[in-house]
């Protein structure tokens, strides 16, 4: 092994048939090293890609007995010459037309025996990928999700600096900011007892920098949400935050479709046609049973609510005069959805905390059609009326729930979106865009009894539902947008309250004191008593842009280092242990941990 070594003068992916007998310098990984007798034959990778080098004992006997040492994932560099490889070419490999016989070979570096072989796709188990992600990242089709991450990112920075955002940067040691997530606390050393908060996002900053007189900011940011993680959340992730001062909403969508348009192009070479269609959170949540409609499918829900009201069918009716609804949603495929797969989804609801899930088939009948299976027989009468309104035909089936009109979303999107799979529903590469408006500001929470902010506080009404935040909070309208990108809410934003008084009333509303307000964000009230103008804005989630756009299942694929579901990092072991004398400096001491 030696230290010193000679720079490339290729990358591994760059020779083709035209760079014949050139001499060459490549380095890179050993990707394969395959000894056939008298030759041995190695596959080099870099990130460009993979040369094959020839080792021939009669042309360089040193370089040869070297490669026959060699382990995969050592780090070597040659040189040589580029030959043809006449009939063995390998149309696989870019550079496949050629080889490098090589004159002469140096490992800069051994690989150990390794925990999962690079070179091929194999999926090992996760914790061990995430451990050794060093090893995993040089795979690449897993590099090339971060580089499209790249590419979205460069998209992103081009197009806001070309329209005039200043990025400005916030503080990450902060206070609690109010999205709605736990945070995460950082002790401090000089003021013992006091904690800052790690920011749930810089949306009071961005405020402020409004408030300021930047008009137009953008930033590519941290932020971080102690909640219960799923594949497209993670602990720390990356949101595109911006804020713009004296605009509507429609000059924020507008911003934004102009930017989904530059990192369709720019990442993908995909032109997207703008505007985006607009559907408003009571639409959407009518036919779809979710604020984040995948429109790529139909398969929409109906209501059947009037034409079951006499029925004699017990779970309808008890539904229905407890003031619920019953709606169903009617699934082509008669013969794919088998008993095992509509008990299979019966099972499913019953998991998330469903009663059932009560089904009829869809045959053709003597005078018309007629209800098989499941609840057949309890609203058979209704066979033909049911099946005229919403549309369900001979060999369909038709899966029914009831409830109240929130159950009945949770489970018939929890159905839908199964469905669309089940039945393949879904049409490939296909980017469905909208956006969905009009939300209620307020959601009531039964447990404590108060007012939720469905955005954040810091949302705007519609001018027209002002005076109803006096009368009937429930029904005041936002002016806050969400951007939906295949049934996943990709972007989120509002036009902000910049009145002090009705952020004054807001606050009061969502039950908290003038104490408790002017304690959590007095720094938001004091900006809005100096001149604050009219403003809004918008942040992307990052990772889930590159998420969607490299076709990944979850965004620990886009993210370098991310953490499991449990919000552990496998590479790292965080969170982990402090030694005493770091708790006895924060004046903290560890309570013991309950007996499992
Ligand atoms: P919101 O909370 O909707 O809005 O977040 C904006 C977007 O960030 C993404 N996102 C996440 N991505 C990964 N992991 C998470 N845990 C996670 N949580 C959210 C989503 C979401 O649409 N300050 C406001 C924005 C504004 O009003 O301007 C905010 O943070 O894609």
């Amino acid at each position: 092994m030696t230290i010193a070594y000679n720079k490339r003068t290729h990358y591994c992916g760059d020779l083709r048939a035209s760079d014949a007998d050139k001499i060459v310098l490549l380095s890179g990984w050993v990707n394969t090293a395959r000894d056939h007798g008298g030759m041995t034959f190695v596959d080099l990778r870099d990130h460009t890609g993979i040369t094959q080098l020839r080792f021939n004992p009669d042309h360089a006997v040193d370089a040869h007995k070297t490669a026959r040492t060699l382990h995969n994932e050592d780090v070597i560099t040659v040189t040589g010459k580029v030959v043809s490889r006449g009939e063995w070419v390998n149309p696989k490999l870019p550079t496949g037309e050629i080889e490098i016989e090589v004159d002469g070979v140096q490992v800069l570096s051994h690989a150990d025996p390794l925990p999962f072989q690079v070179n091929d796709d194999f999926d090992a188990n996760e914790d061990l990928c995430l451990k050794y992600r060093f090893l995993h990242l040089r795979r690449p089709e897993v590099q090339e999700k971060l580089r499209l991450r790249n590419r979205i990112g460069q998209a992103i920075r081009e197009y806001f600096v070309e329209n005039g955002f200043v990025d400005i940067e916030t503080p990450f040691l902060t206070k609690s900011t109010p999205e709605g997530a736990r945070d995460y606390l950082v002790p401090s050393r000089v003021r013992p007892g006091s904690f800052y908060a790690l920011p749930q996002s810089p949306q009071i900053f961005k405020q402020l920098l409004m408030i300021a007189g930047f008009d137009r900011y953008a930033q590519i940011v941290r932020c971080f949400r102690d909640e219960d993680l799923r594949a497209d959340r993670q602990p720390e992730f990356t949101q595109l935050d911006m804020e713009m001062a004296f605009v509507q909403a429609d000059d924020v969508m507008a911003m934004v479709e102009g930017c989904v348009q530059r990192i369709f192009k720019y990442a993908m070479d995909i032109d997207i046609p703008v505007p985006f269609p607009r559907i408003s959170e009571a639409e959407s949540l009518e036919r779809y049973g979710i604020d984040r409609p995948d429109m790529r499918f139909g398969m929409e829900l109906q209501d059947v609510t009037d034409l079951v009201r006499d029925t004699e069918f017990k779970v309808f009716r008890g539904a229905i005069d407890a003031g619920g609804v019953v709606k169903c949603l009617v699934a082509e495929g008669g013969d794919q959805l088998t008993r095992k797969i509509t008990d299979g989804l019966t099972n499913e609801i019953k998991g998330i905390g469903g009663s059932g899930l009560p089904i009829v088939k869809v045959l053709e009948g003597d005078n018309g059609v007629e209800f098989a299976t499941g609840i057949a027989k309890f609203i058979q009468p209704l066979a033909s009326e049911l099946c005229k309104q919403v549309g369900a035909k001979p060999g369909d089936t038709i899966f029914f729930m009831p409830g109240t009109f929130a159950d009945v979303c949770k489970y018939l999107h929890f159905v839908r979106t199964r469905l669309a799979d089940i039945l393949d529903l879904i049409p490939p590469n296909q980017w469905n865009l909208l956006w969905v408006v009009d939300f209620t500001m307020l959601e009531w929470d039964e447990e404590e009894k108060r007012f939720f902010a469905k955005h954040h506080p810091f949302t705007a009404p519609l001018d027209e539902d002002i005076p109803l935040l006096d009368t009937d909070p429930a029904k005041v309208r936002a002016k806050a947008y969400d951007l939906v990108l295949n049934g996943t809410e990709m972007a989120g934003g509002s036009i902000r309250i910049h009145q002090r008084d009705i952020q004054e009333k807001v606050f009061a509303i969502l039950g908290m004191s003038k104490e408790e307000a002017t304690e959590k964000f007095e720094f938001l009230l004091e900006g809005l008593r100096y001149g604050a103008p009219p403003h809004g804005g918008i942040a992307f989630g990052f990772d889930r842009w590159a998420m969607e756009l490299s076709h990944s299942e979850s965004l620990r694929e886009v993210i370098a280092f991310p953490k499991t579901q449990r919000a552990v990092c496998p590479l790292t072991d965080a969170p982990g242990n402090v030694a005493q004398a770091q708790l006895d400096e924060l004046f903290l001491s560890i309570k013991p941990l309950p007996k499992k």
